[in-house]
């Protein structure tokens, strides 16, 4: 049986395990984690990128930071990637060591810069010519160099939701190109700055390799311009992104990393002394995470049919916010016959609406619907709007705790 068969396999019979369990007196909503699915999934990018030494991949925290799931990729060996002063505290309380951190972030606060400095991290991936002296400034202050990447905005169209791409330049994100070699100069002038190299995130949900294809290209204009002038950066980093399959996420539970990794290798020229870094978070704690909702009540209306359950935009915002699709399956209804509902939160919102016009067998009040590929950007962004608690969440391994 192949590596990925044998995932497919394991995934079936987690699902099983939830699907046999009497929900009716189940304390919803709540994630669960599919643990040993990140560990596959964990396992796939080790080998694929024990081919390339000078590879490292952070995990992006903002993607997910329940403890349980940064202690297995901690163990993994990867580093971390934040966006705040909080995640970089996260990821240092997880064990992530702080030479494998990286910071990125268009507005980062003193307080925020400072705590990043007290750990070491690896690496600030500065977005603007105030922000670099302001890192300066405080690093001076500390009596520390600071190592800086500069986050270039590279003007490359991802294909993915408007709202989460990041490298056009139009975006807020990084430091334009014309403004380039003049930051890369003050950069290596300041006195408590150590310049490290270049950072870039194209956005996220990339599912077209031909744009990473295209940064690439983009990333070899850009060094063959500063090697003219005799800049040499050691580090690139090229964000994350990469996409999932959110509409078959039982046929793709673990990413195509080989093709990810390989476009980098074919298409980006390195010299053998510079280290490539990735920034991933959706792609490897996507599928390991479903939300586990149940149906308050089956409302008919003259044109609609809704299943009104547990969760909302609260615990899962990106159908209301990006119109994403995440399949939606009934864990309880034996029944053969197919409906069309639209399933809905609870929330004060019209835009609480997971999906639309959907096929589900027969459901009723009480029955368990899981929200498929939602271990990324659910958890991290669950608000308490309404008054609300923020989701509980649990893995295969204490499916016992789970009140049934
Ligand atoms: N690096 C930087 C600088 C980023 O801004 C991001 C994501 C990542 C890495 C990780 O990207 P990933 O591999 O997860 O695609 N909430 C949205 C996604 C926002 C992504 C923000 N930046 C969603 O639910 O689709």
């Amino acid at each position: 049986m192949t590596f990925h068969r044998s995932i497919r396999k394991h995934h079936k019979v987690v699902w099983q395990l939830l699907m046999n369990r009497d929900f009716r007196h189940i304390d919803t909503p709540f994630y669960y984690y599919d643990t040993a699915l990140l560990r596959a999934t964990l396992d796939v990018i080790c080998s694929e990128i024990a081919q390339y030494p000078n590879f490292y991949v952070h995990y992006a925290l903002k993607a997910n930071a329940n403890p349980k799931l940064l202690r297995i990729i901690r163990d993994a060996g990867f580093g971390a990637d934040c966006v705040s002063g909080g995640e970089v505290q996260v990821a240092i309380d997880a064990g992530f060591p702080g030479d494998k951190v990286v910071y990125a972030g268009v507005g980062k606060s003193d307080r925020e810069i400072l705590t990043a400095l007290k750990h070491n991290i690896f690496c600030f991936n500065v977005e603007s010519i105030p922000e670099l002296q302001i890192i300066n400034q405080l690093a001076a202050e500390e009596g520390e160099v600071a190592r800086v990447c500069l986050r270039i905005n590279p003007d490359v169209e991802a294909h993915t939701h408007a709202h989460i791409v990041t490298g056009k330049a139009e975006n807020k994100f990084g430091i334009a190109l014309t403004d380039m070699l003049q930051v890369v100069k003050m950069a290596e002038d300041l006195p408590n700055i150590s310049f490290q190299g270049l950072h870039f995130h194209i956005g996220s949900q990339i599912t077209n390799m031909h744009d990473y294809v295209t940064l690439c290209q983009r990333i070899n204009e850009i060094q063959f311009q500063l090697n003219k002038q005799g800049i040499y950066p050691s580090v690139i980093n090229v964000g994350g992104g990469l996409g999932v399959d959110y509409h078959s996420p039982e046929q793709h539970p673990i990413a195509n990393f080989k093709a990810y990794f390989q476009v980098f290798e074919q298409h980006l020229h390195l010299r053998p002394e510079q280290s490539l870094h990735f920034e991933l978070g959706r792609s490897i704690v996507a599928q390991c995470g479903s939300l586990i909702t149940k149906v308050l009540y089956v409302k008919q209306t003259a044109t609609k049919q809704f299943a009104i359950v547990d969760a909302g935009m609260t615990e899962l915002i990106r159908p209301a916010l990006y119109q994403a699709k995440h399949k939606i399956v009934n864990l309880t209804s034996h029944s053969e016959s197919l409906e069309t509902y639209d399933v809905v939160g609870p929330i004060c919102e019209s835009s609480d609406v997971f999906d639309k016009d959907i096929q589900l067998p027969i459901t009723r009040r009480g029955d368990v619907l899981a929200i498929r590929s939602a271990g990324a950007y659910g958890e991290s962004m669950a608000s308490t709007y309404n008054c609300r608690s923020l989701p509980k969440s649990y893995t295969e391994e204490d499916i016992d705790l789970i009140k049934f």
